[in-house]
């Protein structure tokens, strides 16, 4: 892993992986989406952005996939369209964004022989527990068009291993939370609107389950498949094995925050009814017995780190939580 490849650097999960990278020392090609404002996304805030190489552009376009991953050791494809309310309304950019863009990779990975590939899937693949913890041999039920385009980009991503031998790992990270993620995440949409200084938040439903991950967890989880070769051809969660629910997560905050904020139901921010994930929790033996892997941070731990970070005036500006962010 000397020189890397970080698409989605701009994102949540891309921008703190791309620290991470940097900060072992690794050369990064850092992928932000082009736009016309000159944004980096969060790259932008990065104080190793003076030490990494940001390129803008699109992974919807082959040729321009095959000119980032010339001269690159490691591919980290994390560039995704991510949100389930957006993808009921715009299901062809998740095509466009997830199968093809991934296809993108994986064609121009192979072409220029690139070392090793991580992939990035979701536990939302597998849809309501049909038992727990949730391993790798579960299947895979695709309850929102975003579920449909990951199950259908990790087919497309193993295809390359099985037809091509392209050194390939399917990530497959559960909830991930923690400084930069947007709003439209539930751990973001309480932190920020109770910073802001509501007296009454807006939620969707709080009974669903979810096993929650501080970025930096996620990240080395992700750091620790790319340096073990018998991750390859494997598809690997990436969790706590911890199971809470939204409620008792809310309850959480509201302790660490020191807040009697009450929550109101947003029928706008309930998903259609079959759609709603209503438990997942991870079995991670798998990456722990491949990859020696154990996740560092506690959830109230990551709570804190993540509450500090929105409370802080420059970053809760950047958070419009007046609105539903989608
Ligand atoms: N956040 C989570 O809880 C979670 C859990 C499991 C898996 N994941 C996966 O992790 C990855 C990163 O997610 P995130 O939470 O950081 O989301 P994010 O939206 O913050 O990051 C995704 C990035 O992809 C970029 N992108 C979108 N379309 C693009 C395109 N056409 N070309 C180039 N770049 C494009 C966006 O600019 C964005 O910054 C995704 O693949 C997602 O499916 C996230």
């Amino acid at each position: 892993m000397k020189k890397v490849l970080v698409t989605g650097a701009d994102g949540f999960i891309g921008s703190h992986l791309t620290e991470m990278l940097a900060a072992r020392g690794c050369e990064v090609r850092a992928l932000a989406q082009y736009n016309s404002f000159n944004s980096w996304g969060w790259l932008d805030d990065a104080a190793c952005k003076h030490d990494i190489e940001v390129v803008c552009g699109d992974v919807r376009d082959p040729a321009f996939c095959r000119s980032i991953c010339q001269g690159v050791d490691t591919v980290f494809h994390l560039a995704a369209l991510i949100a389930i309310p957006y993808s009921y309304v715009a299901p062809d950019s998740y095509v466009d964004t997830n199968i093809r863009g991934t296809l993108n990779i994986c064609q121009a990975a192979r072409d220029a022989g690139v070392g090793r590939v991580i992939h990035t899937s979701t536990s939302e693949v597998y849809g309501t527990a049909q038992y727990v913890p949730i391993d790798e041999k579960h299947p895979l039920q695709p309850q929102s068009p975003y579920s449909a385009s990951k199950i259908a980009a990790d087919a497309m991503a193993m295809s390359f291993f099985n037809a091509f031998n392209l050194p390939l790992t399917i990530a497959r990270p559960f909830n991930t939370y923690g400084p930069r993620q947007s709003a439209r995440a539930v751990i973001p949409t309480i932190i920020s609107q109770i910073a802001a200084g509501k007296k009454q938040i807006q939620l969707g439903d709080v009974t669903p389950t979810r096993d929650f991950n501080y970025v930096e967890d996620t990240c080395r989880g992700f750091i620790a498949l790319a340096e073990s070769d018998r991750t390859i051809g494997e598809t690997v969660n990436i969790g706590s094995n911890f199971e809470i629910s939204v409620g008792d997560t809310l309850n959480l905050i509201k302790a660490i925050m020191a807040s009697d904020v009450e929550f109101l139901v947003d029928e706008q921010r309930l998903r259609p009814e079959k759609s709603e994930v209503n438990r997942l929790w991870c079995d991670n033996s798998k990456i722990r017995a491949l990859t020696g892997f154990n996740p560092e941070v506690s959830l109230e731990e990551g709570l804190r780190l993540t509450v500090d970070w929105f409370c802080r005036p420059e970053n809760l500006k950047k958070y419009k939580t007046d609105i539903y962010n989608v």
